[in-house]
């Protein structure tokens, strides 16, 4: 198996973090990954918004109230600039990909880092604009939580289950 396969059957969703701290290099390196991410017409309609401090966690953890989210050192909120997004001549705005990409970007950074995320979409996204202050196009789309795995080396099964290539794959046409 060549190194970016490893990579991505390793990463897996950790919901289980160590109480110890994300050194800066490595989050600048999980930071770089997200903003050298491809997106349509190199719009970039992205922010990063790093947090760390325990108060402003337990506010964010308020919109997506779950204890293992409170125990990540680290929440990254990808937001998405609405204004910013290259829109298709039909009108379909391509944010919401552009973001993933970054996202899935910054959640192979930090497997090679050797650190676990969760993505988190799930939360209460007005509470998270009141909070995060955010101007009225800019959406927060998902949550990243990053820090060290608390889990057993055997958590990472779970994560294997996925549809077959038969019941995915079409060739020439569906
Ligand atoms: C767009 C997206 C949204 C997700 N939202 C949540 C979420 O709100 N809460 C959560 O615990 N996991 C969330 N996940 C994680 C998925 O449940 C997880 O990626 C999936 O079950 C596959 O497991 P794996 O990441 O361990 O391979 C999300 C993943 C993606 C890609």
């Amino acid at each position: 198996m060549n190194s970016f396969f490893e990579l991505a059957k390793n990463r897996y969703s950790v919901r289980n973090y160590l109480d110890k701290p994300v050194e800066d290099e490595k989050l600048h390196y999980i930071l770089e990954a997200g903003r050298i991410a491809p997106s349509a017409a190199n719009y970039q309609p992205w922010h990063f918004i790093v947090i760390r401090e325990l108060e402003m966690r337990k506010k964010i953890v308020e919109t997506y109230n779950r204890p293992w989210f409170l125990q990540a050192p680290v929440i990254i909120v990808v937001c998405g600039d609405h204004r910013a997004a290259w829109k298709r001549p039909d009108g379909k705005d391509h944010c919401d990909i552009d973001i993933a990409i970054a996202t899935d970007h910054m959640t192979l950074a930090a497997e090679d880092m050797g650190l676990g995320t969760c993505w988190i979409c799930n939360f209460d996204a007005k509470q998270a604009i009141k909070i995060l202050n955010l101007p009225k196009e800019i959406e927060p789309i998902v949550y990243l939580s990053l820090g060290y795995s608390g889990d057993q080396p055997d958590k990472r099964s779970r994560h294997l289950s996925r549809k077959k290539m038969e019941e995915i794959l079409h060739w020439e046409k569906f």
